[in-house]
């Protein structure tokens, strides 16, 4: 059903009718459009611009309406152009003429955006929900291997040993920070766009205070202009669900190296592994490259977004319908993503002996010797040309930093003695690392449980959040 057509002499050719349709895409968009048409009809009622028997008849089409498209009773037909024209005809099959009420001081464009924004809500709480969990798996395996010494990298090359349960903890300050920013754009997403009407607001005694509170949003629009051509929202939707993804990617990444035969760390279940149509003995851990071969998709919605924006005239263009898809598209995968990647994660075991065994290697003590001469006031930069000058030497006599004789330790810096050597151990080295933040075990379970701590108050805030939507929408 076309919601325009009186000025035209035509109908529209079949080439022009499936680009406009967006009712492919935005169907999923139903629940949210019905419900702002609930909050637009109380309104409408309130200021008594309907009949009140009008009112009475468009409230129960509209919830039956609610049903039907739950149960997938009532679906778009190929006439449908996009989710607002099909659920006009859902009223008008319902109530004739009546069901076209509705439209009064109400534009598709303040409507579209208005549905986005609850849409875009409602996954970013579920989304937010499943880092959470990660944010659990996370923790608590890193308190598992809370003092596992483990070499640590920089360049993919040994730089210093590090507890293991540090190297996992370290993700969970990535999604605590995904985690504020998606709060923060909650926040500044909150906010309705009804009432706007096609760009200038409305001659109508509308009151978009009222819907906007209706629907559960914490403020509405200041211009009608901005209400129906930002999509900022979107923009930064997107940029948070790239970072979530490049964050997931980096998981996928370590894991897939610690999964190698040459790292041996990590023994990925059974359940989280895939095998190979043509090598029997294989166990691929392709859950993890898939988090981080999907973080290509989600930047590149980003951009597709981004570059849809850049210039784009104020108010409405036709334009604006590409900012679903890509939407839709990064909330749909970081939805499959996420619970495969919060399973992977806790149902790793690590092995212990191989991560302690690499932890000395490649003399990653060494910035140990230079420590150990600072400490005896000795400035840091002779400090370090000394460390390096016993690396040399272990490495040109097959040897390690501890197995230096007195001596040669002397030759190298009069005030290098063997008291070097009781600093030479991994655990010495591990447990001098007590400043905030270190990898002293100490100092990593006090990190997990402030992280801990920081996702329970998420949790709570995210649940109370879904809470109060879903009785906004179960109207
Ligand atoms: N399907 C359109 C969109 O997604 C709805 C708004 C159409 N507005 C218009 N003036 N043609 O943006």
């Amino acid at each position: 059903m076309a919601l325009w057509g009186g000025r035209f002499s035509s109908s529209p050719a079949d080439s022009v009718f499936a680009l406009s349709r967006s009712i492919d895409f935005d169907w999923r968009l139903a629940p949210y459009d019905l419900r702002s048409s609930l909050a637009h009809l109380a309104v409408l009622q309130s200021s008594s611009l309907i009949s009140k028997e009008d009112g009475k008849a468009l409230e129960s089409a509209l919830k039956e309406l609610v049903a039907e498209v739950t149960s997938g009773k009532f679906t778009p037909i190929a006439s449908d152009e996009d989710v607002h024209s099909a659920l006009e005809r859902g009223l008008t099959e319902k109530l004739g003429a009546t069901g076209g009420v509705l439209r009064a001081g109400r534009s598709r464009n303040d409507q579209v955006t208005t549905d986005l924004r609850l849409f875009a809500i409602d996954h970013f709480l579920e989304i937010a929900q499943l880092i959470t969990q990660l944010q659990d798996a996370i923790l608590d395996k890193a308190s598992e291997y809370c003092d596992a010494p483990a070499p640590g990298f920089t360049h993919i090359q040994h730089a210093q040993p590090v507890t293991f349960g540090h190297e996992l903890a370290k993700h969970a300050q990535s999604f605590a920070r995904d985690l504020d920013r998606i709060n923060d754009w909650l926040e500044r997403t909150s906010v309705s766009s009804l009432g706007a009407g096609a760009l200038a607001g409305s001659s109508l005694p509308l009151d978009p205070l009222a819907t906007a509170k209706d629907l559960g949003f914490k403020a509405t629009f200041a211009n009608s202009m901005d209400a129906v051509s930002d999509r900022d929202y979107v923009a930064e939707a997107l940029f948070i669900l790239s970072l979530v993804g490049i964050h997931l990617s980096r998981i996928g990444e370590e894991w897939s190296f610690w999964a190698s035969t040459e790292f041996s760390w990590a023994k990925v279940d059974d359940q989280y592994s895939t095998g190979s149509s043509i090598m029997p003995q294989k166990k691929n851990p392709d859950m993890a490259e898939l988090a981080r071969g999907k973080s290509g998709r989600l930047v590149g919605n980003l951009v597709s977004v981004m570059t849809m924006l850049k210039g784009l005239p104020f108010a409405y263009n036709r334009d604006l319908q590409e900012d679903k898809e890509p939407l839709f598209d990064s909330i749909d995968t970081l939805l499959l993503v996420l619970p495969a990647i919060v399973g992977m994660v806790a149902t790793t075991h690590f092995n212990r002996e191989a991560m302690a065994q690499g932890a000395p290697l490649g003399f990653s003590l060494a910035t140990e010797i230079a420590d150990y001469l600072v400490l005896k006031k000795i400035p840091f930069a002779q400090a370090h040309e000394a460390a390096g000058k016993c690396v040399a030497l272990c490495e040109s006599s097959g040897r390690q930093l501890h197995e230096l004789s007195d001596g040669e330790y002397a030759q190298i810096h009069p005030s290098l003695d063997g008291g070097v050597r009781a600093v030479l151990t991994v655990q010495g080295a591990l447990d001098a690392r007590v400043t905030h933040g270190g990898t002293a075990p100490v100092q990593v379970r006090k990190q997990i449980a402030d992280a801990r701590a920081k996702n329970g108050a998420t949790q709570k805030n995210i649940a109370d959040a879904q809470k109060a939507f879903t009785g906004m929408m179960s109207l």
